[in-house]
């Protein structure tokens, strides 16, 4: 870029700001080295020059989506054992094409929670140097879990010795794990605390991580400055991951009242993936889920669903994750309007996926909202997402870093 000029000069029509709701008129937001540098009146007189001015008067924007919870290196038409015929190295390239599925979508930050061999390490490392297209990815690596757990390998039988490489049973073996991750480059610590749907063999109401062993991995976490996040359907499981200290809650499908005030007690976030359950039980079967999964998710779909509205009620702290990758890349944005249907006013639904995921990471300071400082990453649409949140299902526009990443043909 020339000295003088700003890189890029978007003229919006209307701004969302997420945090108090309003919608600015006038405004055009000036970009400089990937961040908003400003933000001016349009009908302000002395509009600096620009290498790249995009025209944006007819579009509302808001910042750049945010899914807490996808697994970019999984695909959904493969689950179940169709899932174990594909390599590592196979895997990281199914991860790249979702990744760039992923951002087209509107979806500029992820967290992957969870992929085998570091595969969501290496994709977040080449998005950042620029080698592949894809939203910024905060990695979880291998999530923790118990022998014969939601996060070990159970579909193959003993003779196989097939085993997570981040099972660990005990509080210092599980530190081990922390300690591990971190190492190969984790930014974020997943567990699993329950049983879940997907898995072979396991009870999702059952807790698998005990209270002493979740502690243990929280305070491991808390000293090394990476967020937590728990897997955990089951009460009991969530309430311990509450009490543990971890920072957020993964599904949250089975709640009590007591769950809730634990939750709004520690300032726990929750992230319920409440679209998924419809692809699980229209399409699971022919994408390789077990019988004994769809059973399972058969008791579990509706009611997390309550769930979901109860702790919208009660004012628990919500942010957007999607589980894509049990359902197809892409597809995250239909969970909006979903979020509305069980009781989020659109804006939460939109705070949900910018600002509270961007507080949940520790990065409200660069990301979530539309406002000078923060990196230009940005999506717009045309109409106002308030009054129609299906607008997030399809995003025209996608900016991150302040590159322009989708555009309307002209
Ligand atoms: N990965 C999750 C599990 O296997 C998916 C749960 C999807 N179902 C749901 N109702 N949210 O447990």
């Amino acid at each position: 870029s020339s000295a003088q000029a700003t890189d890029l000069m978007i003229k919006a029509g209307t701004v969302l700001d997420v945090t108090t709701g309003d919608l600015l008129n006038n405004k055009t937001l000036l970009i400089e080295d990937g961040r908003i540098q400003s933000i001016i009146d349009t009908d302000n007189a002395t509009l600096p020059a620009a290498d790249q001015v995009l025209d944006l008067s007819d579009y509302t924007l808001l910042p750049g989506l945010m899914d807490m919870h996808v697994h970019l290196t999984s695909d959904a038409n493969k689950h179940g054992y169709k899932r174990l015929a594909d390599s590592l190295p196979r895997k990281a390239l199914t991860g790249a094409m979702n990744a760039r599925t992923t951002l087209q979508a509107g979806f500029t930050s992820v967290r992957n929670v969870g992929a085998p061999g570091y595969s969501d390490v290496a994709l977040r490392d080449a998005i950042r140097d620029g080698e592949i297209s894809g939203p910024r990815i905060f990695a979880a690596g291998i999530p923790l879990g118990v022998t014969g757990g939601h996060c070990d390998n159970n579909l193959l039988p003993y003779s196989y010795k097939d085993k997570s490489p981040a099972v660990a049973d005990g509080p210092w073996a599980a530190r081990e794990k922390v300690r591990m991750n971190i190492k190969y480059g984790a930014d974020v610590i997943k567990i699993c605390a329950t049983g879940g749907v997907l898995s072979k063999g396991t009870k999702v109401g059952a807790q698998q991580y005990s209270l002493e062993e979740m502690k243990a991995i929280a305070d491991e976490a808390k000293l090394r400055g990476v967020v937590t996040a728990a897997h955990a359907h089951g009460t009991s499981g969530i309430k311990d991951a509450i009490r543990a200290g971890i920072d957020s809650i993964e599904h949250a499908s089975l709640l009590d009242d007591e769950a809730i005030e634990l939750a709004l007690k520690h300032g726990t976030y929750f992230s319920m993936d409440i679209f998924t359950t419809e692809y699980i039980l229209s399409a699971g079967k022919e994408a390789g889920i077990l019988e004994e999964s769809l059973n399972k998710e058969r008791k579990v779909g509706k009611t997390q669903r309550e769930s979901f509205r109860r702790a919208v009620e009660a004012g628990v702290k919500m942010v957007f994750g999607s589980d894509a990758g049990v359902y197809p890349h892409g597809m995250n944005g239909q969970q909006f309007s979903r979020m509305v249907k069980f009781g989020m006013s659109p804006l939460q639904a939109i705070q949900a996926a910018t600002i509270n995921a961007a507080t949940l990471l520790n990065q409200n300071q660069h990301l979530g909202s539309i406002d000078a400082g923060k990196w230009a990453d940005i999506v717009a649409v045309k109409g106002n997402p308030l009054e129609k949140i299906q607008l997030l299902e399809s995003i025209p526009v996608v900016i991150k870093d302040g590159h322009i990443v989708k555009q309307p043909a002209e």
